[in-house]
């Protein structure tokens, strides 16, 4: 019996995908003397017992081979005064070294660059590295959680685009 792949065009699918409101994140991870970090909004928790978490990080994207040569990962969820860290964080071929320069920041106990101010910060070991066609799912298990009182508005994403804040339209 032979099936028929559907054909779904990007196009389509970004659209769809896009109807559904996320936080963003910045991920990061120091491998050798390099802090990387990358912008992401495909974070979200998996488990409580233990605790767990997950990102979804393109297979060519300079993060991926950072963060599994790092085992550990930062996540510091934004603010939506920090919207010009996410789109600095998301700006493809910028500079490795120093990327976090213009990025107030802080050093985790595990070693990972915490953007300071962010709604919360975490720091996880890699589990898991799952291949998911251009995409490998990071499953970290959470080793380190830091949730100020009284944070400020989050940044959210919403139909490819920030929201939330006074510029995103
Ligand atoms: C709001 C937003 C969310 C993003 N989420 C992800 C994500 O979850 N995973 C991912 O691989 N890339 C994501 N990206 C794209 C990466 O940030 C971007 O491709 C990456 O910074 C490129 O870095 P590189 O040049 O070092 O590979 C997102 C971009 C934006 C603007």
């Amino acid at each position: 019996m032979s099936t028929t792949e559907p054909v779904i065009e990007v196009g389509a699918f970004k659209r769809a995908l896009g109807r559904y409101a996320t936080g963003v994140v910045v991920v990061s991870a120091r491998a050798g003397v390099h802090d990387h970090a990358m912008t992401a909004n495909s974070f979200t928790a998996v488990s409580l017992d233990p605790p767990l978490v997950l990102f979804c990080v393109e297979r060519d994207a300079r993060f991926h081979d950072a963060v599994t040569e790092a085992g550990v990962f930062g996540v510091s969820v934004l603010a939506v005064g920090q919207r010009p860290a996410a789109t600095w964080l998301a700006t493809p071929g910028r500079p490795l070294i120093g990327q976090l320069d213009m990025v107030p920041h802080e050093r985790g106990p595990n070693g990972c660059a915490l953007v300071t101010g962010a709604l919360s910060q975490l720091e996880a070991q890699v589990e898991d590295v799952h291949r998911a066609g251009d995409h490998s799912i990071v499953v970290g298990r959470v080793l380190h959680l830091a949730a100020p009182d009284d944070p400020p508005p989050p940044l959210l994403y919403y139909r490819s685009r920030y929201a939330g804040g006074p510029a995103a339209y």
